[in-house]
């Protein structure tokens, strides 16, 4: 027994190793952690339990038979984070690059079918030159096997991608069909096509971090939802991240614990909104002002500012906030704001986090850019996404709520539970001086000081549209609240709707404007 356990001691040390001492020196001198250790600092201390650690690859092709590495370029099982179970790869670039083949997403696949199977979310750690090129064809199969389960456990149990070296081809589109990625700046990159095929293709010279860095895609394609600074703070956002979902779509967010003696009245709401509606203000005041201290976990941050999107807690209740931006673009809801706000409502909605929506938006941003992109299709998902949704949901419009994107913004009409207003909330098709221009011309064109005649007429207009109190006669708004009070009305507004159960008619699947 002596010796067999000496065997076994020697091939485990051996996995541990991966692609050996000199490539893990090549891997810290990047300043990247090798997989083992990425997964030491994810998950709860001694809670890993490896699965595949000696699985090798069957390829003789190219010299593949003399570099057999334990593990084939990936550690994957099972473990906890903050107690709850999780499943995780975590891809080894000291073996063969983390290049992906046969028995390499064998073992991702075992992980992500008993993810599925026993419903717990699926981390996956991404640094790898792509497919195995020594393996052909078979590579491109392996990639397939994981784009597959990642499209039939999405909305089943949260999956999140961190990346963390290369992540280029068709390998970036398992971190696409994953709800959130993460990159790490100056290390990570994702593209489908690198620099020098880009050179080739359409001449245009770009770095690698210029094309597809954890920046760019942070801000400029929104492909990645976190740009962190290095890997520990990478992790640490993913065990934060998953602190608000709960661990599959049958199963509730966690609960924090929260003292019903607080008190909920939020003074400092009364003065966020500028007296001149044309002022912008930052709606993130408004978003702290009514959740729980400091529970904001803002998604998407630097990309299509003009709407903030991101996890909080109310009364330590998990929630999602969505909120236009007067801050940026006067709020104006565009295509990248529409999709980037879709996508978050529909995470929360497959997982059974409530919405929060705060609204202060002038309507859809004019021009042939917007048109030509398809505004009209982007808008719409925004539009699909909250009438789909059937979680709680509660809206607060802060100050502008204009035209279509009154509608849009979960007004009542497309299944908000609880609608709100403060006092100097304007509701209306179209802001009063657009609206009297139009209505008014003959009158203004006929008077003999038409700017003066303009000027009364949207003043009339103003006076009888630019407020909360029509909506509400008509019972779109449930009520028009004092701002201070808002935190209040919402938690308890949750609190009653603990128990909602609404469900969509019976579907294959709905078709959702792509
Ligand atoms: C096999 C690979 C590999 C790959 C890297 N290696 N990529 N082995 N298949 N795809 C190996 C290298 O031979 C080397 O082995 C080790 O990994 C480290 O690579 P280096 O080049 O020394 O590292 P570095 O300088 O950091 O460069 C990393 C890299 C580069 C940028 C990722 O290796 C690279 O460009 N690799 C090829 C990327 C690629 O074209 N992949 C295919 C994409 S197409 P040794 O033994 O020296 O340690 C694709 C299609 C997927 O992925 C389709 C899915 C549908």
């Amino acid at each position: 027994m002596k010796e067999a356990l000496e065997v076994l001691t020697q091939k485990k040390a051996q996995a541990k190793l991966g692609g050996g001492e000199k490539r893990i020196d090549a891997q810290h001198k990047k300043g990247k952690l090798t997989a083992y250790e990425r997964i030491d600092i994810l998950l709860d201390q001694g809670s890993f339990q490896p699965l595949g650690e000696l699985m090798t690859h069957r390829s003789k092709n190219f010299g593949l038979d003399k570099q057999k590495f334990y593990g084939d370029g990936v550690v994957v099982g099972y473990g906890k984070i903050h107690g709850r179970l999780v499943y995780v790869f975590s891809q080894d670039f000291t073996v063969l690059g983390g290049s992906l083949a046969e028995a390499h997403s064998e073992k991702i696949c075992r992980v992500m079918d008993l993810a599925m199977e026993n419903g717990a979310p699926l981390i996956g750690l991404n640094d790898s030159g792509g497919a195995r090129i020594q393996e052909g064809v078979v590579s491109l199969a392996a990639y397939a096997d994981i784009f597959y389960r990642n499209t039939k456990a999405s909305g089943v149990i949260p999956q999140i991608s961190a990346i963390m070296g290369p992540c280029a081809g068709g390998a970036v589109y398992s971190p696409a069909l994953t709800d959130f990625t993460l990159m790490v700046q100056q290390s990570a990159y994702m593209f489908v096509t690198g620099p020098n095929v880009v050179k080739t293709v359409t001449h245009e010279e770009v770095s690698s971090e210029d094309l597809g860095g954890a920046d760019t895609h942070a801000v400029k394609s929104g492909v990645t939802h976190f740009a962190l600074e290095d890997e520990l703070t990478a992790i640490r956002h993913i065990k934060k991240l998953l602190s608000y979902i709960p661990q599959n779509c049958e199963d509730e967010p966690p609960k924090k614990p929260y003292d019903v003696n607080e008190n909920e009245i939020r003074e400092g709401l009364n003065f966020i909104v500028p007296q001149n509606p044309n002022q912008p203000y930052d709606i993130r005041k408004v978003i702290q002002g009514i959740i729980d201290t400091d529970s904001f976990l803002e998604v998407h941050q630097e990309y299509a500012e003009n709407i903030v999107v991101g996890f909080s807690r109310i009364a330590g209740r998990s929630v999602g906030v969505i909120a236009n931006q007067p801050a940026v673009l006067a709020g104006v809801l565009d295509i990248n704001a529409s999709k980037k706000a879709a996508r978050f409502v529909r995470f929360c909605d497959a997982f059974n986090i409530p919405l929060l929506v705060l609204v202060d938006v002038p309507g859809f941003l004019p021009g042939t850019d917007q048109e030509w992109n398809g505004i009209i299709t982007n808008g719409a998902k925004l539009l699909y996404a909250f009438s789909e949704a059937t979680v709680p949901s509660i809206t607060v419009i802060t100050r502008k709520a204009y035209g279509g994107a009154y509608d849009v913004m979960n007004s009542k009409h497309i299944g908000a539970d609880l609608n709100f207003a403060w006092p100097k909330a304007e509701i209306a098709v179209m802001g009063a001086k657009g609206a009297s221009e139009i209505i008014f011309k003959k009158e203004i064109k006929a008077a003999k000081n038409p700017e003066k005649k303009h000027q009364e007429m949207e003043a009339e207009y103003s006076r009888l549209f630019a407020n909360p109190y029509r909506a509400a006669s008509r019972g779109y708004i449930d009520e028009v609240i004092e701002p201070s009070l808002t935190r209040k009305r919402i938690i308890s507004g949750f609190e009653m709707l603990e128990n909602k159960a609404l469900s969509l008619p019976k579907k294959k699947h709905g078709n959702i404007p792509l």
